[in-house]
């Protein structure tokens, strides 16, 4: 007992002063009346005693109230599970409300049960459409991308988490849009299992990386342009010669020939007088006939040669630019596409290697061809770049190999060289975006990054490389034939 406070005195300032944890006080008094009591509890005590005091009743009352303190604490702890379960709550509901990610529930056959604004607004429907219960995964895929959502399912079934895919929704309109997501199983109130599906919108992202792979087409056509006008002028030139060579012949052979109906027409009379036959064959020996009836069948040999050279090369370029922006995959012939794009890069290529093919028996690729002509030419241009490099100085040429085959459901296309080889402290970079070891002009370290992208993501193949210094460097791209990576059948690289 303090001087100054009695029992209730005490009480109140515990109660004043200690909230939290709450004390469970006892009121121990020596006065019995009922008054003494009730002040003793309003003041804020639990419970209290009068003298003479039983140890045994006193610690039976303190096991109460440890009781009744236990009993607060639990209560405590559920409000506060239920008050952090609101929170977070609320947090989620704050997420799916504020429409930056598409967030839809869906049931694990694919069919939708909910969805938010973001989701719903992103691919064109109403709330309505969605509670109709007709908005189903499947009707929003394109064909192309059923294989790869399958194994997003497998994957959720069997882990629970489906990691982020790229892939093309249809709209309500039909048109498409692209998408990222992410899906996750959660256990509904009923105890089923449930899908929801992050999905984020990423058009402008890929119409942007589609505007950087077709400026860096036009770059790489751009500089191709003066080696290509070269490959044409030599062919044009001779084109041009020959055409000059008839031009000229054409005068003597016209006289002789002149001259030679004179003869036939004296000749229908009766006889031919010796003047006209002489004037025939000086035309004729004017004409240098002996010479020209060689001569000319050669000219136009070359002549058809030349046209055929020049058409080559314009229906390569016309093939290698293959501006198509089709989303669909078509079925290609990727021995004739290396072709093509080995007769557009051979003023690049020509001065420093000898190029070597060795095309296999290839099926038709479905794949994106004007895209992957560029990834073949960057990986030519670099095998030119390293083997210039290499042999600098030397006045040697290095050898670029060209080699195509299938494997199964796959098929490979190797282009090696013998340039210098990728230094160990660089191979891990070659593939970053805007990694060069190019002075400028010569390289802007992007050839890597998009042939990349282009294989793995657009084509899902992969593309690889071995490499030794001072020997060369082999890149391998190995693409699945029909168009979609079937994973059991991933060949090891
Ligand atoms: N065949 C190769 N042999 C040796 N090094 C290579 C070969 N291919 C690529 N590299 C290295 O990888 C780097 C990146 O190549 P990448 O094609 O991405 O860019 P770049 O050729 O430098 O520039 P860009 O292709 O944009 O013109 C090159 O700078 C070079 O150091
Ligand atoms: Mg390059």
């Amino acid at each position: 007992m303090m001087p100054e406070l009695d029992g209730p005195g005490v009480c109140m300032r515990i109660r004043k002063q200690h909230e939290r944890p709450y004390i469970h006080i006892v009121l121990l008094t020596s006065r019995s009346s009922k008054q003494d009591v009730v002040t003793g509890l309003e003041a804020g005590a639990d419970d209290y005693m009068t003298k003479p005091w039983d140890p045994a009743e006193l610690t039976a009352r303190l096991r109460v109230g440890q009781r009744i303190l236990q009993l607060e604490d639990r209560l405590t702890g559920r409000k506060q599970t239920e008050e952090a379960l609101r929170r977070s709550e609320l947090r989620v509901q704050r997420l799916v409300d504020s429409n930056i990610i598409g967030i839809a529930i869906g049931d694990l056959g694919g069919k939708l049960i909910d969805a938010n604004a973001a989701f719903l607004g992103l691919l064109g429907y109403t709330r309505e459409e969605l509670l109709s219960g007709n908005m189903h995964w499947d009707n929003m895929t394109p064909p192309e991308y059923l294989d790869r959502d399958q194994r997003a399912v497998e994957q959720l079934r069997n882990t629970g988490v489906a990691a982020p895919w790229e892939k093309e929704c249809f709209r309500k309109d039909g048109s498409r849009v692209s998408i990222l997501i992410g899906v996750v199983t959660v256990l509904s109130a009923q105890g089923d299992a449930e899908s929801v599906a992050f999905v984020l919108d990423i058009s402008e992202r890929k119409r942007l990386e589609q505007k950087l792979r077709h400026a860096q087409k036009l770059e790489a056509v751009g500089s191709l342009a003066a080696g290509m006008a070269h490959e044409i002028n030599t062919p044009i030139q001779f084109v041009g010669d020959n055409a000059r060579f008839l031009q000229d012949s054409f005068h003597g052979i016209a006289d002789m020939i002149d001259r030679y109906e004179e003869l036939c027409e004296e000749a229908d009379k009766g006889a031919v007088r010796k003047e006209l036959l002489e004037r025939a064959r000086a035309a004729r020996e004017k004409a240098d006939w002996v010479y020209l009836r060689r001569d000319v069948p050669n000219a136009l040999e070359q002549m058809l040669d030349g046209v055929g050279r020049v058409a080559t090369i314009v229906r390569a370029m016309k093939e290698f630019s293959h501006l198509n922006q089709s989303v669909e995959k078509t079925a290609a012939d990727l021995n004739k596409a290396l072709e093509s794009t080995l007769v557009v890069a051979r003023n690049e290529l020509k001065y420093v290697a000898e190029v070597e093919t060795n095309y296999g028996e290839l099926p038709l690729v479905m794949c994106h061809l004007g895209d992957l002509n560029q990834v073949f030419l960057n990986l030519l241009v670099n095998a030119a770049h390293a083997i210039g490099d290499a042999v600098k100085g030397t006045g040697e040429k290095g050898r670029i190999g060209v080699r195509t085959k299938q494997e199964g459901e796959w098929v490979e296309i190797a282009i090696s060289d013998t340039g210098t080889g990728v230094p160990e402290r660089i191979r891990e970079r070659i593939f970053d975006p805007f990694f060069t070891t190019k002075e400028v002009g010569k390289g802007s370290g992007q050839g890597l990054a998009l042939a990349r992208a282009i294989v793995m993501e657009k084509h899902e193949g992969t593309l690889t490389f071995e490499t030794e210094v001072g020997k060369g460097t082999t890149f391998y791209v190995r693409l699945p034939v029909n168009g979609a990576r079937e994973a059991k059948e991933m060949v090891a690289s």
